[in-house]
């Protein structure tokens, strides 16, 4: 298996594109199953997971056709036609893969009535269940068994819109019910509904399939269902965690780095935190601008909060960055509760940190010691990274796939900054 090395110390200078963002790309390749035209989406990144839910469509019968090279950037493409669903089965061994693939079961059942969908089971930072999809589901007239560890959904007659009352925030739940609502008889209305920037790009895109959809953006989404959605080309939502990591990875090793397509509005939570930590964002035309030119960091507290919150796909990341700062920083998880991983390897390179319950205390250490480390999630697995650039000496990352799964190149990325990082792959 591959793994990352990293010889730590060099302050990152230089330019990062940023790539189209995984968690809006996964829902928006599953919207094509909505219609029998073809949905183009630009802007792909180039990802384990990407690659995991193409052959899932394609086992549905969806015909993909991807364009472009890992050069052509924002260019790169995905032709997605639906024309026949020929199975509306998504099996166990895809699944389990990835739990994004739960995504398939709205558009399913909204378009042919039926879905046979693998239940996802827990995974790294948490339990993870998929109950608020499913009773929003049945809210709209589906009849639901949990059989044999299969999610079997029937709407024979077609679904019906509904008021659906979300008792939490959940980006796939909202994601799953709005694109189910899209083809239902009626009006849905989605009540606390996630605000993520991933489900307003979904929502744009579905209006450009044809989809009536009101209150994008907000906690309250109105659909109103049509018979049928059209094709469309939909351009993908540049990565907001991805540009969060980068900028991480400028704040940790005092450097400066152009974020390339990065939205300064997606990441505010980020920046707002980050500057009280010593960091300074600049919005430019071509993106966003991250320094730390000189000067210490300061620890900061942070809170995890659905969108526009601070995000939990950020908060491994941020503790790496805590891990060397003047000071303490009370780090609390709201979203996920298992999702500190990576706390014990970051205490192995020499980080002082105590976990109570759902909060973290980093105490700021003078340095860091490189490592071998490895992590059981993507965001863990990058936050050793950070670590890595930072810390004296060499650290070793293995279990490397969980960064493929979300970072498109990412020692290339890095690399050309200044990082000293390669990956060794076996002999
Ligand atoms: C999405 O996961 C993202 N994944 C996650 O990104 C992200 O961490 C998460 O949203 C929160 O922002 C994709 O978009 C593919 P949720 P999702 O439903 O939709 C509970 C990454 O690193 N919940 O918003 O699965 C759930 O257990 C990943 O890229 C229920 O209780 O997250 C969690 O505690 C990992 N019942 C909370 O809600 C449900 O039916 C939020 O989960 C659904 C969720």
């Amino acid at each position: 298996m591959d793994k990352i090395r990293i010889r730590g110390g060099n302050p990152l200078r230089g330019t990062i594109a940023i790539s189209g963002a995984k968690n809006a790309a996964l829902p928006l390749m599953t919207a094509s199953l909505l219609t029998d035209h073809t949905l183009t989406l630009t802007n792909l990144p180039d990802l384990a997971d990407i690659a995991t839910l193409a052959t899932l469509l394609d086992q549905h019968g969806v015909g993909v056709v991807r364009n472009g090279s890992v050069e052509d950037g924002v260019r790169r493409n995905v032709q997605l036609t639906a024309a026949t669903i020929t199975n509306t089965t998504a099996p166990y061994d895809l699944v389990r893969k990835m739990r994004a693939s739960v995504l398939v079961l709205g558009p399913l059942l909204a378009r042919c009535g039926q879905a046979r969908v693998s239940q996802p089971g827990g995974c790294a930072i948490g339990t993870r269940p998929v109950d608020l999809h499913i009773k929003g589901l049945q809210q709209m007239g589906a009849e639901i068994e949990l059989e044999s560890g299969y999610i079997e959904a029937r709407a024979p007659r077609g679904l019906t819109g509904a008021q659906i009352v979300f008792p939490m925030v959940s980006v796939g739940a909202t994601e799953n019910l709005l694109m189910a609502a899209t083809l239902a008889r009626g009006r849905t209305v989605l009540v606390n509904a996630a605000r993520e920037p991933e489900v307003t790009d979904l929502a744009r895109c579905l209006v450009a399939m044809g989809a009536s959809i009101e209150g994008i953006g907000s906690h309250t989404l109105t659909v109103d269902g049509v018979d049928r959605l059209h094709g469309a080309c939909h351009a993908i939502v540049p990565d907001r965690i991805e540009a969060g990591t980068f900028a991480m990875a400028a704040a940790i090793t005092g450097g400066e780095i152009v974020l390339r397509h990065a939205r300064l509005d997606l990441i505010q939570a980020v920046a707002k935190i980050l500057s009280g930590a010593g960091v300074a964002f600049e919005e430019r035309d071509d993106g966003v601008k991250v320094s730390r030119a000189d000067g210490a960091l300061i620890g900061v507290d942070v809170m995890t909060e659905p969108f526009p919150g601070f995000p939990t796909d950020l908060q491994a990341q941020m503790m790496a960055v805590m891990t060397t700062a003047q000071g303490a920083a009370m780090i609390t998880e709201t979203i996920f509760e298992n999702r500190f991983m990576h706390v014990p390897e970051l205490a192995r390179m020499g980080a002082n940190i105590t976990v109570h319950q759902a909060s973290a205390l980093v105490r700021g250490v003078p340095r860091l010691t490189g490592a071998p480390v490895m992590a059981t999630d993507l965001r863990a697995s990058v936050s050793l990274v950070l670590a890595g650039l930072v810390a004296e000496g060499t650290t070793e990352l293995n279990r490397v796939y969980h960064l493929d799964r979300g970072y498109e190149r990412i020692e290339a990325k890095l690399a050309a900054c200044g990082a000293d990082i390669e990956r060794v792959r076996p002999n």
